[in-house]
């Protein structure tokens, strides 16, 4: 059973007042609280299993290899990637577009080539393919989303070319929260023989994953959108196209052998995790991803779907609040522009009330220009959401609404 005020204390966060207030926390979007078990065990690991990983034959560094090792067991099974080798940890889902920018489009794509990106990405998934194309002069073509913020996949696929090698699509709007439908997009483009990379940084922490059936090429996610720590991402990649790919950064523990007459290039996933890792992140998303895992994705997915539509419907009842793409298909997020003020006015006095909602262009400035705004409110939910947060948002939205109106 899902017990949301079980799950709430959970995070200590949730405690704290702001003007004497309880904190109504609504920007999971950009990164969610943690439980304090993930915090007093990775606490833990820096105290009595911490040492440097893959360098040392002692207790310590043994175990710490162990743990980090086991982490990236959890995050296969968790997206259930096929191998554990396809799983490279990062510093973040950036991190991880850059490396696939940086490497395989690097190698791979040339100035007869375009991509496809659509116009719903976040700029993380823009501006890494627009600076490889200043070096490799591909050309980048970009898929719509109609008025409800759905996918245009008929433009999408109207798009394609016999020079198309790339389609990039966020699994999940950070603004819109609509899903998009990327089992499709990854059907057809094989169909194509045309590679795809899914930003998955907003699914994984509503909904279960699998990267096998969705036959994606590449999928990134951060680990401090899940409850994790941040400094932690993952990429993963099917194993015969990372195998193929060069390496994106150099250092120690990528490389088999090194000489001043040149040197070559360890197996993946070392290949591509250079230097010192981010070892107790990455241990400590191993243990997000048992927390979340605990409660269950079903389930999570199920009670997100139920409050969204209750925190939807409450502002479109407000009146005054244009709400950004109203999709049937989405999740947790609702980004919405007031009619009378700016939404930072508007952001700062919910802050008064101690709400926390994310306010600007979200790093979707395309996407905001299709709603002919530059910015916009959004309030997104966590699994400690509950409706007494959506409450106290819509009586501080009516409140601001009476001040200004
Ligand atoms: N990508 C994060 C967001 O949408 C930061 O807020």
């Amino acid at each position: 059973m899902f017990d949301v005020e079980k799950l709430r204390c959970d995070f200590p966060a949730l405690s704290v007042l702001r003007n004497k207030k309880r904190i109504i926390f609504l920007d999971s979007a950009a990164s969610a609280q943690k439980p304090k078990i993930i915090l007093d065990k990775m606490n833990y690991v820096y105290q009595h299993e911490y040492a440097n990983v893959h360098r040392g034959m002692y207790y310590f560094s043994e175990r710490a290899t162990e743990l980090y090792e086991d982490s990236r067991k959890k995050i296969q099974k968790f997206i259930n990637a096929k191998e554990v080798e396809e799983i490279i940890f990062t510093k973040g889902a950036t991190n991880s577009i850059n490396l696939v920018a940086y490497t395989w489009a690097e190698q791979n794509l040339t100035d007869k080539d375009n991509i496809i990106i659509t116009r719903a990405e976040h700029h993380s998934n823009i501006v890494p393919w627009q600076i490889m194309q200043k070096r490799k002069n591909f050309k980048i073509k970009v898929a719509e989303v109609d008025d409800d913020g759905n996918l245009d996949i008929e433009y999408l696929k109207n798009l394609v070319d016999e020079n198309t090698k790339l389609i990039c699509c966020a699994q999940v709007s950070n603004v819109l929260g609509t899903i998009f439908p990327v089992k499709e997009i990854t059907k057809f483009a094989h169909n194509h023989s045309i590679k795809v990379l899914v930003d998955g940084c907003q699914s994984t922490p509503h909904m279960a994953i699998d990267v096998q059936d969705l036959d994606c090429d590449f999928y990134a996610f951060s680990g401090h959108k899940i409850y994790g720590p941040t400094g932690v991402g993952v990429l993963y990649g099917k194993k015969e196209i990372l195998e193929n790919m060069a390496p994106f950064e150099g250092g120690g523990d990528m490389i088999k052998n090194v000489s001043f007459s040149g040197s070559t290039w360890a197996d993946i996933p070392a290949r591509f995790e250079a230097g010192t890792p981010m070892i107790v992140q990455a241990i400590g998303l191993g243990y997000a991803i048992d927390y979340i895992s605990l409660i269950g994705m079903a389930d999570v997915y199920a009670e997100d779907r139920k409050l969204l539509k209750y925190m939807q419907d409450a502002i479109e009842d407000l009146k005054d609040f244009k709400i950004l793409g109203k999709s049937t298909n989405k999740i947790a997020v609702v980004s919405f522009v007031p009619t009378f003020t700016h939404p930072q006015d508007l952001a700062m006095i919910l802050d008064q009330e101690g709400i926390c909602v994310r306010t600007g262009h979200h790093c979707a400035q395309p996407l905001h220009e299709k709603f002919c705004t530059k910015s916009s409110v959004r309030a997104s939910l966590g699994v400690y959401s509950d409706k007494n947060d959506v409450d106290a948002l819509i009586s501080s939205l009516h409140k601001a609404k009476k001040f200004f109106i």
